[in-house]
């Protein structure tokens, strides 16, 4: 794959998505749209659907209306793990790793998953450690390493790592997979800025080199300004505005009703 213009069909969509829990509608009619090889972004203040339309694409909530695209499939009422399946990875937001395995121990893993399924669990549990990866494995492995700037650390044990670091290897682990469209829940939560420049550099690499279509829930605007190409704005449940990082900036509604001093600190800045 290769990184595509904006103009190439999303590998990941929701449509007219509304989402009731009895009478709260946490989501109305919302369109998203996740595009290849960028990164987009969606935010909103407190209850404004984030986590609910997580859980609409990811698989983990069915809507009460509207449909969700993966590539070229309807999986709007398709499980997670079909999902999985037909190429959409996620993160979570504490990072679920084997403590005691290598960064290159559990990209290995990840990739074996999809790759040599019935080996896996064999290779996680035998004692003495993982079955030797052969030379496809390797590249694909060193390559990731490589572009998530884990090269440093790739014999530590992922216990002994700084927060930041084990989201990029959980960064690493979802694609690992070579997924088309990847969800990430707050990857930015509880990191300093300097894991934050490092993550966000990973992340804009990742694209570019893979292609992947990534969706960016954050809380951290400033953050999604930087590294988004295209940007959603929630607000009660409703599409508030969507756009150009320039676009949100101007936008006055998205000023009111949720950005204000946060952009404006950072256009000082
Ligand atoms: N399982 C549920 N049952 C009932 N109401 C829910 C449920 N999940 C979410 N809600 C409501 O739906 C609305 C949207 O919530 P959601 O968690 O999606 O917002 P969010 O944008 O992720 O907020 P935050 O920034 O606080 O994480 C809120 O009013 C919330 O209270
Ligand atoms: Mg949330």
């Amino acid at each position: 794959m290769s990184a595509m213009t904006g103009t190439a069909a999303p590998v990941l969509e929701a449509r007219g998505v509304s989402v009731h829990f009895g009478g709260i509608k946490a989501l109305q009619g919302v369109d998203v749209a996740v595009a290849p090889g960028a990164i987009t972004g969606l935010v909103g203040p407190n209850g404004a659907g984030k986590t609910t339309l997580f859980g609409v694409l990811s698989g983990l909530l069915r809507p009460t209306a509207g449909t969700v695209r993966l590539k070229d499939h309807d999986v709007t009422t398709a499980s997670a793990q079909t999902r999985a399946r037909k190429g959409l990875a996620r993160t979570f937001q504490q990072p679920e790793l084997f403590l005691g395995l290598t960064v290159r121990e559990h990209l290995t893993l990840a990739y074996r998953s999809t790759h040599h399924r019935s080996r896996l669990w064999t290779d996680a549990f035998t004692a003495g450690g993982l079955r030797r990866p052969d030379t496809d494995e390797t590249a694909r492995v060193d390559f990731l390493l490589d572009v998530l700037f884990l090269g440093g650390v790739a014999d530590q044990p992922v216990g002994s790592l700084p927060l930041g670091t084990s989201r990029l290897v959980e960064v690493g682990r979802a694609l690992a997979t070579s997924p088309a469209a990847l969800l990430l829940d707050e990857p930015l939560a509880g990191l300093d800025s300097y894991e934050v420049d490092k993550l966000a550099a990973a992340l804009r690499r990742a694209v570019a080199e893979e292609g992947t279509g990534m969706l960016l829930v954050e809380h951290d605007v400033s953050m999604v300004l930087s590294v988004c190409r295209r940007i959603y704005v929630l607000d009660f449940g409703v599409l508030l505005a969507e756009g150009t990082p320039q676009q949100i900036r101007d936008d006055p509604k998205v000023r009111v009703a949720y950005l204000g001093d946060e952009v404006i600190a950072e256009e000082k800045s």
